[in-house]
């Protein structure tokens, strides 16, 4: 165990579940006083401290954010993970549904980020970390909503970047691919073939296999700490490949 984030503290949101869950307990691990904001945190784990919020509401966003940076003393981390799902084509989903899943995306990494920044900028080692997707880079079929709030944290991230390094904080964000967490379960239970679709998801990805939460922590944990001081502005994909390589067919045997 690591000890490099001891002194630092941390607020992920969506860390009641899946990747969110994962990056708290790394946080925690390395050291970092970790808060979860969640819709419902009550089965986050000690040490992690929940703290209810929704992320489409401001005003329960910046409650949340100042109730858990007077208790932890501040916030060095902000993990913007929080987000939900859609699938369809541009003509499947209604205008509300739209407006709804931007809500959470795109203007949920917004208004946590706003009612952070005041704490970020007290501290020495303010780090943002967005969790974002292969789909914001790559034309995945059936996700038109989903992917355009994806490229829009995309943007955002770099857009933050900009806006905040000369206050010494710095912004960047994970692109992961199909990740075995609780969201992944949902889809693969819906499916009339849950095993052809989980196997047509690892297909899909260079490796063979889907990323895991672990791992998506990991990176996040990376681009969080103060080893990645000159790290700014940048989107770490942690796809299974899937972004940059282009592979020929197996050989039969
Ligand atoms: N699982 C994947 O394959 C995958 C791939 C790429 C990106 N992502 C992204 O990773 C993030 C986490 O996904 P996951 O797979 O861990 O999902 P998950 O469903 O396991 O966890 C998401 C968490 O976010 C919380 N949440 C949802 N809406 C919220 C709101 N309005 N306010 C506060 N909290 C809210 C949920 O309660 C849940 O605890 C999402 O942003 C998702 O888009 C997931």
């Amino acid at each position: 165990m690591t000890t490099e984030l001891a002194g630092l503290t941390a607020l992920v949101t969506g860390g009641a579940s899946g990747i969110g869950l994962a990056t708290a307990r790394l946080l925690a691990d390395r050291g970092a006083d970790v808060a979860v904001l969640d819709l419902d945190p009550s089965g986050v784990p000690a040490p992690l401290r929940g703290f209810t919020a929704d992320v489409s509401d401001d005003e329960s966003v910046r409650r949340a954010v100042e109730a858990a940076a007077e208790i932890l003393g501040g916030i060095d981390i902000l993990v913007n993970n929080a987000g939900i799902g859609a699938a369809g084509t541009v003509e499947d989903n209604p205008d509300a549904q739209w407006h709804s899943v931007l809500d959470v995306n795109v203007l949920g990494v917004v208004r946590t980020t706003r009612a952070a920044l005041p704490h970020l900028r007290r501290s020495a080692h303010a780090a943002i970390v967005n969790t974002c997707s292969i789909a914001a880079t790559a034309g995945l079929p059936q996700r038109a909503l989903y992917s355009a709030s994806k490229g829009a944290v995309l943007s955002l991230t770099l857009a933050m970047a900009a806006d905040h390094v000369r206050e010494g904080i710095r912004v960047n964000c994970v692109n992961p691919g199909t990740v075995d967490t609780p969201w992944v379960g949902r889809l693969l239970g819906a499916a009339a073939d849950p095993a052809a679709e989980r196997a047509a998801l690892e297909a899909r990805q260079p490796t063979g296999r889907l990323v895991s939460a672990d791992q998506v922590a990991a990176s996040i944990a990376y681009l969080a700490s103060p080893a990645a001081g000159s790290t700014t502005g940048t989107a770490l994909a942690v796809d299974g490949g899937m972004a940059g390589l282009r592979l020929r067919p197996e050989p039969k045997p």
